[in-house]
């Protein structure tokens, strides 16, 4: 029999989450965003729940493959464009629409020998600081774009570096609307947060971890707040169980020593799975669909968790680590991260290869 432990990637959770999407961002078309391949998901798992999106969005050009693979015949956009110049070829072969950040990359389109011209994605840097032509250096590198036979459309674009946070979007919003205010072309602005919380919508959206049911903007707002459904369970089983004296304490370092008699649950769930090592004491788990808390260092293999008000549960009881559990249940992968000092993003993106995925409808 294998390691008790699996993970569910939900058909349903993800049409729901895209059409929550959808309702925010208006005459909008929706980019899901699938990079990391699908945060984590599996881009050919999620694909029956993201299909209908307008369009996928990613960076890597193999997992741009796996989608025409798929039979994905929409609009694919390579979020970071071309790494170097011969990626401009499987563009071509693939229809696949690029993001273009610098001049670097113009340069390559320039001396490329193209059938079909190709669709760009002209990014701003509009204050993150990461990619994108400033707003001074914009106007010229369009015009450059514009003036080349090898694209046919640019369109124009930029990323929020607080959309989900008290600074907000306004300063970006104002510094890509200065310097873009006469240009033709399509716009794309918007993540996650910017579509929930800001509505901003131009011609497409870019919506990525909404898709999977995480809160861009965890604690100041849940999933249940936006509306959204986890997209991935882990779930596993209890292997053992220990009775605690006072006194006792619990696995490695004995971070944990019992204040009085309890009963634990060792789960086969460890670091070794993806679920984070940093989660102290006290991080949220549901046992039978229960909310309980884990106990002691999560080791490579196992965890404890605290079965002393669920005196049901024993060897064989099902514990979910995060996503759905029994009974309608739901425990929201944001507030394992919370308890871990990161956000959901990292934790489905961590997932690990030994963990078995299953699809679930
Ligand atoms: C350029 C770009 N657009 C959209 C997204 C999607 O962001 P989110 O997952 O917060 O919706 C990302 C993700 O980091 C991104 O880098």
């Amino acid at each position: 029999m294998p390691r008790p432990i699996e993970a569910l990637v939900h058909t349903d959770a993800l049409r729901h989450n895209l059409a929550r999407a959808r309702a925010g961002a208006g005459d909008a078309r929706v980019w899901a965003v699938v990079k990391a391949n699908a945060y984590g998901h599996g881009i050919e798992r999620a694909f029956e729940g993201l299909r209908g999106a307008d369009g996928f969005a990613l960076l890597d050009l193999a997992e741009a493959e796996r989608l025409r693979a798929l039979d994905w015949r929409g609009p694919i956009l390579l979020l970071e464009g071309c790494f170097e110049p011969r990626d401009l070829e499987l563009c071509s072969r693939l229809h696949l629409w690029h993001v273009v950040h610098c001049t670097e990359q113009i340069d390559w389109l320039a001396a490329h020998k193209t059938h079909e011209p190709h669709r760009v994605f002209l990014k701003m840097n509009s204050g993150m600081n990461r990619l994108g032509f400033t707003p001074a250096a914009f106007r010229s590198a369009y015009a450059r774009l514009v003036a080349l036979p090898q694209v046919d459309e640019v369109s124009l674009m930029t990323h929020f570096s607080d959309a989900d946070g008290p600074r907000g979007v306004a300063h970006q919003v104002a510094a890509f609307q200065a310097a873009t205010a006469d240009l033709p072309g399509e716009r794309s602005v918007s993540n996650s947060a910017a579509i929930l919380r800001h509505g901003l919508r131009n011609d497409w959206v870019r919506a990525g971890i909404l898709s999977y049911g995480s809160a861009p903007d965890f604690p100041e707002h849940d999933i249940a707040h936006w509306g959204l459904q986890p997209a991935m369970t882990l779930r596993s089983r209890v292997l053992a169980v220990q009775a605690l004296a006072p006194g006792d304490t619990v696995g490695y370092g004995s971070s944990f020593t019992a204040e009085r008699a309890m009963r634990i649950g060792i789960v086969a769930c460890g670091y070794a799975d993806g679920y984070p090592r940093h989660c102290g004491t006290g991080t949220p788990v549901l046992v039978q669909g229960r909310r309980t808390a884990t106990v002691g260092r999560v080791s490579m293999d196992m965890l404890a968790v605290d079965l002393t008000e669920l005196p049901e549960a024993g060897p064989g009881s099902e514990v979910t680590l995060w996503g759905r559990g029994p009974g309608g249940t739901i425990l929201s992968i944001d507030d394992v991260a919370r308890a871990a000092g990161t956000i959901g993003y990292e934790l489905m993106c961590a997932l690990a290869q030994r963990v078995p995925v299953h699809v679930s409808d």
